[in-house]
């Protein structure tokens, strides 16, 4: 499609695509809200309480309404993968107005449902790694989410009792000069990332290692196994004590804290 005709009609068609996700959403939050609206409907219906006592009973009956939407959403949304053929995030560069994109999109639109209306309410609980799972993460056991920024979950492996902190941005996309850029992210077992991390497409992340609170590992960025990074971008602060003694960590060592040297 000439570059011109590109022009002219992506704000329109965004627009158009905005409106009829708007509608998508609806149809699977009604789904989920169906239960919860019916079981409080026959509640309110055969309650055999009058006054104050019955309209105690109604609204926190209609708060519980809300944590079994929750729940029913988890197991909902990722099947909705496969009913709305939006499998998962693909990998590779696409055009913003492409079939890779779109593809992208629809995924990202169903975790994005969740974080909107419930993930809050089960970080750092088995719950959130069993919707990570249903939504093609690879994930090993133990693994602590206390986050709500997760994307992608497909192109996401993270191993056994590894922790992702608090407000941690975990995503494998970046949109780059009109092109959306999707690449892995490996993450290994035991490592800690610490709060308010980012952790951008390609990222490798070797078993034991560390990222420090609020460090911005760059796409791509390699940790090795053991390794402490941070800042922003993030830098390698400190290698296994192991590694710099077998002299493969390059630099001499300063100090050490942890089992680590530092750089
Ligand atoms: C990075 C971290 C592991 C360092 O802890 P530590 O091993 O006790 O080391 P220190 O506090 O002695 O700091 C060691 C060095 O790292 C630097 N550092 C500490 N925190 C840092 C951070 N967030 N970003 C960048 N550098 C950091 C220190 O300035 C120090 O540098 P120096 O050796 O040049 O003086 C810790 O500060 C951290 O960020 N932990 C994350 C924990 C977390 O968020 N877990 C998830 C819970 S939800």
């Amino acid at each position: 499609m000439p570059a011109r005709w590109r022009q002219l009609i992506f704000t329109p068609l965004h627009t158009a695509v905005t409106l009829l996700l708007f509608v998508e959403v609806s149809v699977l939050a009604g789904l989920a809200a169906f239960p919860a609206v019916k079981g409080w409907l026959l509640l309110r219906d055969r309650l055999p309480l009058h006054g104050d006592a019955r309209l105690l009973v109604l609204c926190v009956a209609a708060a519980l309404g809300y944590f079994v939407f929750g729940l029913a959403l988890l197991l909902l949304l990722p099947a909705a993968r496969f009913v709305l053929l939006a499998p998962g995030t693909p990998e590779g560069r696409f055009p913003y107005l492409s079939w890779g994109a779109w593809r992208w999109a629809s995924f990202n639109t169903l975790t994005l449902i969740y974080r909107f209306a419930f993930i809050n309410w089960i970080r750092v609980t088995p719950l959130i790694a069993l919707f990570h799972r249903l939504m093609g993460m690879r994930l090993g056991a133990r693994v602590q989410f206390n986050t709500a920024v997760v994307a992608d979950q497909n192109l996401i492996t993270v191993g056994d009792d590894s922790v992702v902190g608090g407000d941690v941005t975990l995503v494998a996309h970046s949109a780059e000069a009109g092109e959306l850029v999707t690449a892995p992210v490996r993450i290994g077992s035991r490592v800690t990332i610490g709060i308010m991390a980012v952790i951008l497409p390609g990222c490798v992340i070797g078993d034991g290692a560390t990222v420090a609170a609020g460090a911005v590992l760059a796409k791509g960025t390699v940790v090795g196994p053991g390794e402490l990074w941070g800042g922003v971008p993030a830098r390698c602060l400190a290698r296994p004590a192991a590694a710099q003694a077998s002299g493969a960590a390059g630099p001499a060592a300063t100090g050490s804290a942890a089992g680590r040297d530092r750089r």
